[in-house]
């Protein structure tokens, strides 16, 4: 339990962060603060992490930490809540803004140290070196990877997504998913073990969420579903080849626009994408589509078969109650420029690897 890793970490003054209230209502905030009494680890806390954290906070959290004299930043809840906790812990142990990190002006030398209490399975954040974050000057939605990122725990326990409602649990499988898609969608060639696991993972975790879907609380798909989560985004999928990414970034820029899930926006624009690269390389879409998305070889061309899978791939989203276009998602075709010209000031002019993008 976390009072005992606490202890194991030498934690003696807790920074606990958290949402808009969801653990609070499920009783999981005062499981974790009872446990803390009965360590004798002191603690505060910060609530109020909006889904796509925003910047506003992260200076709130950091200058409350110093205040308190936190030792160690405990993250309960999801990704957006993790990835505030990530930029606090970094953001004490730096005298100027922690924004520097973000547009490269600093790096990373130092944070505290970091564990989470995860209750929805998404972003893999739990596991990753990442952390993705909205300055509000601007919106800009800016991503960041460092070692100092990576939580020394993570408890993940499935039944503490069994409050989720059923569209955040389905916009974090089409997250879930696309982390494998965004490695899975490569040039490099012979990664035989990597592109079988990635297979495996993605096969389970559309099992699980098919299951879910009629019995909210099966124990073994929820769990399948966590596990998913954090083999998918932990950085296993993506050993020995190039992985993409431009899905991501182009799916930063409706979250920071629209404010949508961003799982429910990489639910629009994975299967666009996958549809204007499918010929960078038909065999590598047809294997998906044969391997993963239940589509006969029945003889016909890669590219036909790619395009099924594609297919499938939609209408299991549908199934899921997902947006995949943009008039779903309350996305506007009048906004494109505005968006592009976001992007090439966040990524720069050309994004992805599979496949270029300018
Ligand atoms: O805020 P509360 O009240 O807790 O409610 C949350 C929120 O409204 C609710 N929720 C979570 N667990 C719950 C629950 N409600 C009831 N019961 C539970 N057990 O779900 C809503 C969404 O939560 P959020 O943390 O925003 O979801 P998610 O985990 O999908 O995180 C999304 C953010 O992570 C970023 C995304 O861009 C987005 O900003 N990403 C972070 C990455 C990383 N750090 O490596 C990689 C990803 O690709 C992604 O970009
Ligand atoms: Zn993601």
């Amino acid at each position: 339990s976390s009072d005992l890793l606490l202890k194991q970490y030498k934690a003696t003054r807790v920074f606990i962060h958290y949402g808009g209230g969801s653990v609070i209502r499920s009783g999981l905030l005062g499981r974790i603060k009872g446990l803390l009494d009965q360590a004798d680890i002191s603690y505060f806390e910060l609530g109020g992490v909006l889904p796509n954290p925003r910047s506003g906070l992260v200076y709130k959290g950091i200058e409350l930490c110093r205040r308190e004299g936190a030792d160690f930043v405990l993250a309960v809840g999801g990704g957006s809540t993790i990835d505030s906790a990530k930029a606090i812990a970094a953001g004490v142990k730096y005298e100027g803004d922690f924004w520097d990190f973000y547009i490269g002006k600093a790096t990373i030398q130092d944070a505290l140290p970091i564990g989470v209490v995860l209750t929805i399975a998404a972003t893999g954040s739990e596991a990753s070196q990442g952390a993705v974050i909205t300055q509000e000057r601007g919106m800009f939605k800016r991503g960041l990877s460092s070692r100092y990122y990576r939580p020394r725990f993570s408890i993940i326990n499935p039944e503490l997504a069994y409050t989720l409602p059923r569209y955040h649990l389905f916009a974090g499988i089409a997250d879930i998913m696309s982390h494998i898609f965004e490695r899975y969608l490569t040039l490099t060639k012979d990664v035989i073990l990597t592109d079988r696991m990635s297979e495996a993972v993605l096969k389970s975790v559309m099992e699980a969420a098919r299951i879910i879907k009629d019995d909210p609380t099966n124990y073994e798909a929820m769990a399948t579903i966590f596990w998913s989560g954090t083999i998918a985004h932990n950085g296993l999928l993506g050993v020995g080849r190039q992985e993409d990414w431009s899905s991501h970034a182009l799916e930063h820029e409706l979250s920071a626009l629209y404010d949508v899930s961003h799982g429910a926006g990489l639910a629009v624009i994975f299967p666009a994408f996958m549809e204007y690269t499918i010929d960078v390389d038909p065999l590598r879409y047809k294997r998906l589509a044969v391997k993963v998305f239940d589509v006969p070889d029945d003889g016909s061309d890669a590219r036909t078969l790619g395009l099924r899978g594609i297919d499938n791939l939609k209408s299991f989203y549908r199934e899921l109650g997902l947006p995949v276009t943009f008039a779903e998602l309350g996305a506007k075709c009048d906004d494109i420029d505005k968006l592009v010209e976001k992007l090439r000031q966040n990524r720069g002019e050309v994004i992805g690897s599979f496949k270029r993008l300018t």
